[in-house]
């Protein structure tokens, strides 16, 4: 008795180990499982492009691209008042008379500068003149809206400018070449119909009216003036730098014409 007693509770070492990894088959078990787990969660998240958050994170992260994109596509920019161009730009050094720019309403300041005449005034701040910066340091201004900065600033201190509504006079100087549309039409599919026939980069499309007459409202000296020296997506001679002026001049007309523009 005292001896099959001591037999059923003493364990041979066998029996230590099989019950040892029988009692770690369970936790192990656990273990493999919730790996399994976690792998499969992780895997269905991993390729998650449709949630919202997904989404979101994506449009996030193109937004700047897609922005200039936009900008380029659908909102030929609304042109700011003279007004508009001093108060974001030119009031910084005009207002305190920093590094010796004339003081915007100082009638001894600006009369010497004045009477150089308007013209000359916007070709200096155009291209700048000594301490003044073209275009007051902000490259994205057109000629147009420098040109009325110009009147502005001027006009507070006796001048009598005309400050352009439409197209810059300095961009009109700038076309000598008379456009001829019908002679454009070779030009601009050799040069440009690469990007104006489809509107690759947000240009616009030839002979797409819609796309067209904000552009073709600024007038022709301005389009010309554009597409010479390139603005935004569109390079300067339409990146062909070897083009003469009188065929840029013909591509010119021959697209602000298609568009529904009047030379
Ligand atoms: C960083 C400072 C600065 C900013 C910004 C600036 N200017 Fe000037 N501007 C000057 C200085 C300095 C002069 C005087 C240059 C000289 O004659 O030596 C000047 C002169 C001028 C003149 C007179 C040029 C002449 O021939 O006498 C005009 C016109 C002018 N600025 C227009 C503008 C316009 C328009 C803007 C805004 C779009 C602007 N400036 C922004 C510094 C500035
Ligand atoms: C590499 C692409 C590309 C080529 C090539 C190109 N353009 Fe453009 N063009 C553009 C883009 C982009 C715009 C719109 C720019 C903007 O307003 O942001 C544009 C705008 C214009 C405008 C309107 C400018 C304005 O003020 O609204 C004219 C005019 C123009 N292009 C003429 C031409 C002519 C002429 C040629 C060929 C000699 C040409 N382009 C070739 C991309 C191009």
């Amino acid at each position: 008795m005292a001896d099959s007693h001591a037999k059923m509770t003493q364990a041979t070492p066998q029996e230590i180990i099989i019950s040892v990894l029988a009692g770690l088959f369970a936790p192990l078990l656990a273990i493999f499982l919730i790996v399994m787990l976690v792998l499969s969660i992780q895997d269905k998240h991993l390729p998650d492009t449709t949630s919202e958050a997904a989404q979101k994170a994506t449009l996030d992260r193109i937004k700047p691209f897609a922005h200039l994109v936009a900008l380029d596509a659908n909102a030929p920019k609304v042109e700011k008042s003279g007004q508009e161009v001093f108060d974001a730009v030119c009031t910084t050094c005009h207002t305190p008379g920093a590094l010796g720019a004339p003081k915007f309403g100082n009638k001894g300041d600006w009369g010497p500068r004045i009477s150089q005449g308007y013209e000359t005034l916007i070709k200096h701040a155009l291209e700048g003149i000594r301490q003044m910066p073209p275009r007051g340091g902000d490259g994205d201004l057109s000629d147009t809206e420098v040109a009325r900065a110009v009147a502005y600033m001027a006009d507070a201190a006796g001048a009598k400018f005309k400050a352009p509504e439409a197209a810059a006079p300095a961009a009109a100087a700038a076309s000598t070449a008379k456009p001829d549309p019908s002679k454009g039409k070779a030009v601009y599919e050799a040069n440009c119909a690469v990007c104006h026939a489809t509107g690759v980069a947000g240009a616009p499309k030839m002979g797409d009216k819609a796309a067209w007459s904000p552009r073709v409202s600024q007038g022709y000296a301005t389009l010309y003036s554009h597409a010479l020296n390139g603005i935004r997506g569109m390079p300067a001679k339409g990146g062909n730098a070897g083009l003469s002026e009188a065929d840029l001049a013909n591509a010119v007309g021959f697209l602000m014409t298609q568009g529904g523009g009047k030379l």
